[in-house]
Parts: structure tokens; C-alpha cells; sequence
């Protein structure tokens, strides 16, 4: 599969996990590809928690379920109704968690390029988490991105140091299959916008003359 390929077969996946263990070489080579992410100063700020306890898994995906009717609770009726058929994770069905941190002490004071926007730290982690989810994609195997959890609950669960911040619980585990759709937008909760939307020439505001694509 070339990198366009993955790119667009890429989904979040919450359904369509095989009940398969992911193989030890395959992980490695996903959690290689995240490895080689860029990052600012090159510092390298994420670590990789690989949770496969069954008991654990089941702890986190009972955390999540509180979190999720925590959320459906807080929506107005029509949107309960439209969230209420939406999975919103794989935590026991894929067998595998990856839980991703980021650790803004490493690399020490000066970090080259974090000087003005400390984000950028955040956001080479998730640089590394899109590299695993393409490469993932890649060999047959599928990502769902879990981010209902409250940060202690899950710190707490696999010992992350309290300096260090959690980023995502990441389901990695083989799929029958991938959707070509969305399920966000399968099940009505949320379209994707035209390529043409997003797309400003010059100027913030100044719409893309090439029309929708
Ligand atoms: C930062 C982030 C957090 C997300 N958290 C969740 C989540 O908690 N549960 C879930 O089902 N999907 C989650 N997703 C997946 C998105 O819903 C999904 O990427 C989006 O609907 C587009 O679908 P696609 O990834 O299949 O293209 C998350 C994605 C990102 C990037």
C-alpha cells in the first residue's frame, strides 16, 4: 500500500477488531514507525504504555463507559438520540491498548523550536500517533483513538508519572475490515467539510477558486 492508499483507507476503528492479538513483530513495527515521527528539537517527548492485561483492559473500558454516559447525558434529546448507537471504542475487542504520553521535561531547558509555542511538544506526539495509525493501516491492522477518559483515572491505571501527560489511549489490534465511511458520519453525528472549505489562498477568509473537491 503506498502512503496516499493509507491515507485514505485509514479510519478510526471501533467495530470491525477481529478478536485477534496483534503479533509482537507487527507492534514493533508500528511503534517503530511512531518512533520516527518528527518532533520539535528532536526531542522524541512520547513514550508508549503497551497494555494487553485483559484485567486492565476491562478496568479502562468500564472508565470509558462511565465517561461516555457522562457525555450522552449532556447532550440535548436529538443528539442523545443520534450518539446513543455510536461505539466510541475497541478497548476490549482489540486485545491491545497503547496508551501515548508526552514528557515536556525531556530534551532538558532549551528546546530548539518550543521556545515560542510550547505546543509544539503536544503536537509531535500526535505526529507519532498518526504515523502508527498509517502504518497500522498499511499492514491490515486498525487504530481507534479513545479520548473519554479523565487523565488521573488512566494515570493512576498504568502508572504514569504525574510530570508526564497523557495524550491518548490508542486500540491497535487486526480488523476484518475497514469502513469507507466515517462512523461519525455513517450514523449522522457529524459530516467531513470539502477539501475547498478548508482551503484559504493568500489570505485567512479568501475562498479557494478551485471549487469544491
Ligand atoms: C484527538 C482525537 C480524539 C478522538 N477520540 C475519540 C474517542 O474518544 N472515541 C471515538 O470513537 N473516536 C475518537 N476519535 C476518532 C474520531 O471520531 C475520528 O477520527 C473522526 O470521526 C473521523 O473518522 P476517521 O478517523 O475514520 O476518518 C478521536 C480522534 C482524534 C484525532
Amino acid at each position: 500500500m503506498d502512503v496516499f492508499e493509507a491515507i485514505r483507507a485509514r479510519r478510526d476503528v471501533r467495530n470491525e477488531f477481529s478478536g485477534e492479538l496483534i503479533d509482537e513483530d507487527r507492534l514493533t513495527r508500528l511503534l517503530r514507525a511512531a518512533h520516527s515521527a518528527p518532533s520539535v528539537g528532536n526531542t522524541q517527548p512520547w513514550d508508549f504504555v503497551v497494555v494487553q492485561d485483559p484485567a486492565t483492559l476491562a478496568a479502562f473500558a468500564a472508565h470509558v463507559g462511565q465517561c461516555r454516559d457522562d457525555f450522552a447525558r449532556s447532550l440535548p434529546e436529538d443528539r442523545r438520540e443520534t450518539f446513543n448507537p455510536i461505539v466510541i471504542e475497541g478497548i476490549e475487542s482489540s486485545r491491545t491498548g497503547v496508551v501515548v504520553t508526552y514528557d515536556p521535561t525531556r530534551g532538558g531547558a532549551n528546546i530548539l523550536g518550543r521556545h515560542t509555542i510550547d505546543e509544539t511538544g503536544h503536537l509531535s506526539v500526535a505526529l507519532a500517533i498518526q504515523n502508527l495509525w498509517l502504518a497500522a493501516t498499511s499492514e491490515g491492522v486498525g487504530v481507534g483513538w479513545v479520548s473519554f477518559y479523565r487523565e488521573p483515572a488512566l494515570r493512576e491505571l498504568v502508572g504514569v508519572p504525574e510530570h508526564v501527560h497523557i495524550v491518548a489511549w490508542l486500540c491497535v489490534g487486526p480488523v476484518t475490515r475497514f469502513q469507507e465511511v466515517p462512523d461519525l458520519e455513517r450514523f449522522g453525528w457529524r459530516d467531513r467539510r470539502p477539501l475547498s472549505a478548508a482551503v484559504h489562498r493568500e489570505r485567512f477568509g479568501n475562498g479557494d477558486v478551485t471549487g469544491d473537491r
